[in-house]
């Protein structure tokens, strides 16, 4: 008999959100996750401690819903490690993760994070490269368990829409019957970040999602993440300045150091604040 906590009690449990179980903020809808303060992400005091050494420090941070966060720092900072915190890698050695009011993160597996609603995206693309780019989405698609359709089955007209609109965000209509192996490195990016969001995430993190892109790429991948912010929450990871100010626009940056928050603010904020200055320039 295994403890794992079952999603759908989670969601039966949340009477906030109305009878159907959705809240619904302008277009962003919370499918029965508690949001019912504003955030849809809460860590709290997290620590992650490897061999002695602190990857994480007593880490403290809220994202609000439909909230585009960039998250900057130095390399080793622990940017990957609270990730790896949030989606289940790595269990913290103190603190708590909590996903809306009531669903605890710290006491859920990988696979069960994934199906509340947290999406991820590694660095290095993952599609299936022998199957088309229609193909990718469309398998992405069918294995969204909270919508639960049937993978052989046919696809519906809806379906077939929401592929066509996906394709058209991420610029890919002209490339849909190419296998997705014949992609460039920024378009296979760009269908991986579509694939993560037939999955109808509620919030997406990113790591790194520029690292190795020309720099019309990284341009257009700005563009394609500012199409998403208010449609789902999303926590961008980034070293490349001038794509986060492409993204952040007047919202929230945090500057991560030795494992907890340095600073936080707008781009122009923590670009002026002596802390970051030393952080990034050295002593
Ligand atoms: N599994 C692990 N075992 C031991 N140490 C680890 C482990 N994972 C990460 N670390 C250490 O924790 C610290 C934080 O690493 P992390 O990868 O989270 O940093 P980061 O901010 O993502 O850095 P970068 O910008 O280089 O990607 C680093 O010093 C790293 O060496
Ligand atoms: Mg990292």
């Amino acid at each position: 008999m295994t403890t794992a906590i079952q999603p759908v009690t989670l969601f039966s449990a949340d009477e906030s959100n109305g009878p159907g179980g959705e809240a619904s903020y302008g277009h962003f809808k919370t499918q029965g996750v508690d949001t019912t303060h504003g955030a849809i992400l809460y860590l709290e005091s997290i620590s992650v401690v490897f061999d002695g050494f602190r990857a994480l420090n007593d880490l403290s941070l809220d994202i609000g819903v439909g909230e585009l966060r960039c998250i900057i720092g130095p390399n080793g900072a622990g940017k990957t490690t609270m990730m790896d915190v949030i989606t289940g890698k790595t269990k913290p050695t103190a603190g708590t993760a909590f996903f809306g009011q009531n669903i605890d993160l710290t006491k859920m597996h990988e696979a069960q994070i994934a199906d509340v609603g947290i999406g991820r995206k590694f660095q290095r693309p993952t599609v299936f490269e022998q199957h088309t780019v229609f193909e990718n989405l469309e398998l992405a698609m069918k294995t969204n368990k909270r919508v639960r359709p049937t993978l052989f089955a046919r696809l519906t007209g809806a379906q077939r829409d929401k592929i066509g609109e996906t394709l058209a965000l991420l610029r890919l209509t002209a490339e849909c019957h190419r296998p997705a192996g014949l992609l460039s490195h920024g378009q296979k990016q760009w269908l991986e970040i579509g694939m993560l969001l037939m999955q109808e995430p509620l919030l997406l993190l990113l790591d790194e999602p520029v690292a190795g892109m020309t720099d019309a790429e990284t341009e257009r991948t700005g563009e394609l993440l500012n199409e998403l912010r208010g449609k789902h929450s999303l926590v961008v990871v980034e070293h490349d300045m001038d794509f986060v100010s492409q993204i952040s626009q007047g919202g929230k940056v945090t500057v991560l150091c030795e494992g907890s928050v340095l600073a936080q603010g707008t781009m122009e904020q923590v670009q002026s604040d002596p802390r970051v200055i030393e952080v990034y320039l050295g002593r």
